[in-house]
């Protein structure tokens, strides 16, 4: 690669809770290694429309603790296709970008690939609250939306004991049950329901709330990774198995929300900061990542390849905690 002068920086799928913080240290590294970076709004579909905003330092001030990101986001179709890639080109040769630093998923990983094979050198940092990227351990928000989730939770355990109520609570995750799984140990629930875990109503559903009640309690929290199915439905197979009327509860987008845990802040600064000094090293068409706590590169095809699986000993541990009296 040729010494890199100016690079763009975008934010593309769904927003999690610390790309600002990835944004920023994108934009300082790029300052320390005398990058010139411009922002590329509303990721994939702005770098084809040529929605840009110029970034220094300063435009970057006091981002690290908001949540979203500045630079909008957005899921493209027309990336999707060839057509758009090459007006994406067009945008990078207009603007003198010699590589792009695309912050996202999976999905927006995949359009990585696309555009590095029309010559346009991409790093990728990944940020999902799924954490469902298979060549990283960790994806920048999953945190924090485990802790939100947990807040959540935390209420509604409140209400649900008062009442001596079963809660059905369906979290995100898309068809990964990271969220569900790491929520549903932290929160103490009767039982958690993922899609790595093929679902026995009966012995999954059923008999730990009724096992729960022989333990002496009265109130029952059903986690529900979105990817296993509807809430709602999950409430009402439990109404006609047991004859209890559940409150169902789905978190949504309050999930996606708000200030960056330090993990995320932490994890996204680093990223950052590695996916800029790649582009200094003449290094693009990769994804930083962390594996066992260091920051690692991985060719984007080949991280596009690698697949992450639950690790099924939490799902253990999570049913193992539930025998006892929790009251
Ligand atoms: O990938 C992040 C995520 O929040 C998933 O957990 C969820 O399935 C999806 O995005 C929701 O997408 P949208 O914001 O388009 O409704």
């Amino acid at each position: 690669m040729d010494k890199i002068k100016r690079i763009g920086v975008l934010t593309s799928g769904g927003d999690a809770p610390g790309m600002n913080a990835a944004v920023r240290a994108v934009v300082r590294t790029a300052m320390d290694c005398n990058i010139e970076c411009v922002g590329i709004r509303r990721g994939w579909q702005g770098l084809i429309n040529g929605d840009f905003v110029r970034l220094d330092g300063a435009s970057v001030g006091h981002i690290l603790s908001r949540g979203g990101t500045i630079l909008y986001t957005a899921r493209s179709e027309e990336f999707m296709t060839e057509a758009g890639r090459k007006k994406a080109v067009f945008t990078c040769k207009m603007l003198g970008l010699q590589g792009i630093v695309a912050i996202g998923g999976d999905g927006t990983f995949r359009g990585a690939l696309e555009l590095s094979r029309l010559g346009v050198p991409v790093v990728g940092i990944p940020a999902t609250i799924d954490n469902d990227v298979g060549c990283t351990n960790y994806t920048i928000g999953f945190d924090t939306a485990c802790n939100t989730a947990i807040e959540c939770i935390d209420r509604l355990r409140d209400t649900m004991q008062s009442h001596e109520r079963c809660s059905v609570v369906e979290v995100m995750g898309r068809n990964a049950g990271f969220l569900a799984l790491y929520v549903g140990i932290a929160v103490g629930a009767t039982a958690v329901l993922v899609p790595e875990h093929e679902l026995d109503f009966q012995k999954d559903v059923v008999e730990r709330i009724q096992d729960s009640r022989l333990a002496g309690n009265t109130h029952f929290m059903i986690v529900v990774a979105e990817g296993v199915g509807s809430a709602v439905e999950i409430g009402k197979q439990i109404r006609e198995a047991i004859g209890i009327e559940p409150r169902v509860t789905v978190l949504g987008h309050i999930q996606r929300g708000g200030s960056p845990t330090a993990r995320d802040r932490e994890t996204a600064t680093r990223m950052g900061y590695y996916a800029v000094k790649s582009f200094a090293e003449g290094e693009g068409n990769v994804i930083v990542g962390t594996q066992e706590g260091s920051m690692v590169k991985l060719p984007i095809e080949e991280a596009l390849q690698m697949k992450k699986h639950l690790q099924m000993d939490r799902y253990e541990i999570m049913q193992a905690m539930q025998l006892g009296r929790t009251e």
